[in-house]
């Protein structure tokens, strides 16, 4: 700093090009510099982020519903999380029903400096969940964090509980909400025995509040919720387990045969109704994600945070 001060003193001020004795000086202040930092260099580095120090290095991370969504293979909330764990450094055990688009995912983090692995199961299917977990030690022979992501929103679900059929209600508890839970009952022993870990469960901001016709999805979730309080009070110190319940992500299968034209309006009218007049990114539920998988949130535990923009206590929409 009391070098710095002088530094005016050897500019040309005409020029305002260094002249031969600043290049002198500079020699000079660069050693100096280099001498005073040489034994904190590490840290000094670090506090001014020139040394990265990745948030998940070492962790091993399984995320269900991982596949690239729709037709081209564009992000899904599971595979930005997957992108985002392995730029931490986590090596990443890929899970979807979708084999083509799951492989997509792996060979993006892989091609990128990443280590991922794809595993097909259907989260609805128990010796699916348990061939998963035991082809992950297998491979990795540790699991450090678990993200439950995978949903479906297949069949005759958009009605009241008077017309809903029977067997579609079934099918998303099924998956929805009992696939959390077999994700959860046969990946904790690995944790356990990994040392600990996270469970992030995927939620929505659908656990809090009703839309008109739509009942079971936000059963699910409001379930999902209080499967995270059951799992964080059970299963602590070892394992923190935390829900990021989302309003609306833009996410490729949005697209779903929509023109660009139709897709944009149909987003528009949606953003509007947000305070934060647009919708959310499936990146900005990613850094959610990856906060509550880090040491970051070493003291978060049982938690259901809302990711909407301030949508639920807003009154800028209409429920
Ligand atoms: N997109 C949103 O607006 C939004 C809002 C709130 C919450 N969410 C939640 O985010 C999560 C991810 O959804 P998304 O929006 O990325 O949609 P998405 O359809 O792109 O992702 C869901 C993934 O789950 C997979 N899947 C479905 N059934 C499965 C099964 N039985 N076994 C294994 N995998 C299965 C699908 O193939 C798909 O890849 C879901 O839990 C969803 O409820 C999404």
């Amino acid at each position: 700093m009391i070098l710095t001060s002088f530094s005016p003193n050897f500019i040309d001020s005409k020029c305002e090009k260094p002249t031969f004795s600043v290049c002198m000086y500079q020699s000079i202040q660069e050693v100096m510099i280099n001498f005073i930092f040489s034994r904190y260099n590490f840290l000094f580095l670090r506090r001014y982020s020139l040394i990265k120090i990745m948030k998940l290095k070492n962790k091993v991370a399984l995320i269900t519903g991982a596949a690239l969504g729709y037709k081209d293979g564009g992000a899904s909330i599971g595979s930005s999380i997957a992108f985002r764990f392995a730029k931490e450094g986590a090596k990443i055990v890929v899970v979807d029903i979708l084999e083509e688009m799951g492989k997509r995912t792996v060979q993006i983090i892989n091609e990128t400096g990443g280590t991922a692995i794809f595993i097909k199961a259907d989260v609805s299917k128990t010796e699916d969940v348990k061939n998963l977990i035991q082809s992950t030690e297998d491979r990795f022979n540790q699991l450090n964090c678990l993200v439950n992501c995978a949903a479906s929103y297949e069949g005759d679900i958009f009605h009241n509980v008077m017309d809903t059929p029977e067997k579609d209600w079934e099918n998303i508890i099924n998956i929805n909400l009992n696939g959390y839970f077999r994700m959860a009952k046969y990946s904790i022993p690995l944790i356990l025995k990994s040392g600990g870990g996270s469970i992030i469960n995927i939620s929505s901001n659908a656990a809090f509040h009703v839309t008109k016709d739509f009942c079971v999805y936000p059963v699910t979730k409001a379930a999902i919720n209080s499967l995270t309080r059951t799992l964080a009070v059970d299963f602590a110190p070892k394992i923190r387990t935390n829900s990021i319940c989302p309003g609306f992500v833009r996410i490729a299968n949005s697209e779903n045969d929509r023109t660009p034209e139709e897709l944009q309006e149909w987003i528009d009218g949606i953003a509007k109704k947000y305070p934060l007049k647009r919708v959310c990114s499936v990146d900005e539920i990613a850094n959610i994600a990856l906060f509550l998988a880090s040491n970051e949130a070493s003291y978060i535990n049982g938690q259901s945070l809302s990711v909407d923009g301030g949508y639920l206590i807003s009154d800028t929409h209409d429920f």
